[in-house]
C-alpha cells in the first residue's frame, strides 16, 4: 500500500463515510448556526415588527370615541388598527386607551404598565383612590399617568397623540415619556 493509500485509509473509515474530523466540523458548524439563529431572530424581530412599535402604525389616526362620551373621569376605549409584520400584512390589532378630558384638552394614556407590561386599571384600589393601579406588582400612577414614587414602575404611562375631528377623538402614535 502506497503512503497516499495509507493516508486515505486512515482518514476514511470506509467508502461513503466521513472522517471524524469532518464529522466534528459539520457538528460544530451546525451547533454554531443554531445558536446564531437563536440570538439573531429576536433582534431582527424587534427591528422589523411594527406590532412592537407605535400604536397607529405609520402615523395613521384612528377614530376611537365620540367626544360627547369623554368626561373628566378616565374611561377605557378599545380601538382597532391595521398592522403589518414581517409575515402578515394588514392584520387587525386591538389596542386600548384610558381617555379623559382636562379643560379643553384630551388625555389618552396607554394602559401598559412600565414595570413589566401588565394592564393598569383606574380607581380599583380602595387604599389609593383616583389613581391607576397595576394588578401585577402594585404599581400605581396618578391620573396624568405619572408613576408614583416607591411603587415598581420607573416611568410614566405612554401617551397617544390625538386629534379631534367632526366630533370624534382620533388616536395615533404612541408618545413615550421618561
Ligand atoms: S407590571 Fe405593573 S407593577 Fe409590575
Amino acid at each position: 500500500m502506497s503512503e497516499k493509500e495509507k493516508d486515505l485509509s486512515h482518514d476514511h473509515a470506509g467508502k461513503g463515510e466521513i472522517s471524524r474530523r469532518q464529522f466534528l466540523t459539520y457538528t460544530l458548524m451546525g451547533v454554531g448556526g443554531f445558536l446564531a439563529a437563536g440570538m439573531l431572530t429576536p433582534m431582527v424581530r424587534f427591528a422589523i415588527d411594527p406590532a412592537l412599535k407605535a400604536a397607529g402604525g405609520a402615523g395613521a389616526m384612528v377614530a376611537v370615541a365620540d367626544i360627547s362620551e369623554i368626561t373628566n373621569e378616565p374611561k377605557s376605549f378599545n380601538f382597532t388598527v391595521k398592522q403589518d409584520d414581517a409575515w402578515v400584512k394588514g392584520q387587525n390589532a386591538v389596542l386600548t386607551a384610558w381617555v379623559y378630558k382636562e379643560g379643553d384638552k384630551y388625555v389618552a394614556l396607554s394602559p401598559i404598565c412600565k414595570h413589566f407590561g401588565c394592564v393598569v386599571n383606574w380607581n380599583t384600589d380602595a387604599a389609593h383612590p383616583e389613581q391607576f393601579h397595576c394588578p401585577c406588582h402594585g404599581g400605581r400612577y396618578t391620573k396624568d399617568g405619572i408613576n408614583v414614587p416607591g411603587t415598581p414602575p420607573n416611568a410614566p404611562l405612554d401617551l397617544y397623540e390625538y386629534e379631534v375631528k367632526d366630533g370624534k377623538l382620533y388616536l395615533g402614535n404612541i408618545i413615550k415619556r421618561t
